[in-house]
């Protein structure tokens, strides 16, 4: 299952009416799509992305009552000029980003992206690309590697942890999520004693935004969608971590002094206790909404 995240508050920004043009350049589960599709049917226009074949396919089977609103479009959202321009879309009346990974990525082990499930260290959004965890993990350098680790993880400890994959590929080709978790808990699995996050947490965190290049996209993505919406039609982004919520927070206040947009949430909305209880995955996400002004 993947529920969600911020769903009434995306709603509820969006002022859906019957007819509208929306994209959702990540259908992940379907979860907002679905919601939005009741609010614009008959008549309107879902723009589906995702950059992984798979939600894709998922979604195909979910919106299938919706099959007259949506176009399908399997592609990286830091396209979305092309992507609207192929659709024959010149303008929408609404765009939600929700960054990130799925539930059905995360929990799938044969994906690499969870440190807590054993799997092909792979962590690639769409496996058609080239460079993966494994190649990352085991080709780059350890200076790169403690980059990568420090800048995209914000992990301290980043040197350490670099340092202990190149001793251990030495003996041995780092393959598996297992292996790579094992190799961080020797190294630093001390220095979280005292903390709730895991160990490996930042490290799978920052392996995976630098494979699939993240913060390029959500940069591209966001300014070029904001050129696409009608005057007073709003963009609703969910961030989960603080290097992309401080992107989409500069997009829109550059945007925003430059008049393009008026921003709608001066603060990011969070999820409230009970969301946070019934979802914990939600417990980091941050909604940040803008409105284009002409
Ligand atoms: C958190 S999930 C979205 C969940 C969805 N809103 C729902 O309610 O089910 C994020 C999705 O965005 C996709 N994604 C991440 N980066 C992307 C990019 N640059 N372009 C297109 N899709 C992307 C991922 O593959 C994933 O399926």
């Amino acid at each position: 299952m993947h529920f969600p995240v911020l769903l009434r508050e995306v709603i509820d920004h969006l002022e859906l009416e019957a007819g509208d043009v929306i994209l959702d350049a990540t259908l992940g589960g379907g979860g907002h799509a679905v919601e939005i599709l009741k609010r614009i049917a008959p008549g309107g226009r879902l723009i589906a992305v995702d950059r992984d074949p798979e939600a894709i396919e998922r979604g195909r089977r979910r919106l299938g009552d919706f099959k007259d609103e949506v176009i399908f479009i399997n592609d990286d959202f830091r396209n979305a000029d092309g992507i609207l321009k192929t659709a024959g879309i010149e303008r929408v009346d609404g765009a939600v980003f929700d960054l990130g990974i799925s539930s059905f990525q995360v929990d799938d082990p044969k994906r690499g992206f969870s440190f807590l499930r054993d799997g092909p260290l792979d962590m690639r959004f769409d496996v058609s690309r080239k460079l993966s965890a494994r190649d990352v993990v085991n080709k780059f350098g350890k200076e790169e590697l403690a980059d990568i680790i420090r800048k995209y993880g914000e992990e301290r400890h980043a040197r350490l942890i670099a340092g202990a994959i190149c001793a251990s590929r030495k003996k041995k080709r780092i393959e598996t999520t297992g292996e790579l978790v094992d190799i961080i808990l020797k190294a630093a699995g001390g220095k979280y004693r005292r903390q709730r996050i895991h160990p490996a947490a930042r490290t799978f965190q920052a392996l995976r935004i630098f494979v699939n290049d993240e913060l390029a996209a959500v940069e591209e993505g966001v300014s070029k969608t904001v050129f696409y919406l009608r005057p007073t039609a709003r963009i609703c982004v969910i961030s989960f971590q603080s290097l992309e919520d401080r992107i989409v927070k500069n997009i829109f206040r550059g945007m925003a002094k430059s008049g393009e947009v008026t921003v709608i949430t001066k603060k990011p909305l969070c999820p409230g206790k009970e969301e946070v209880r019934a979802n914990p995955r939600s417990r980091s996400a941050k909604l940040r909404v803008a409105e284009r002004l002409s």
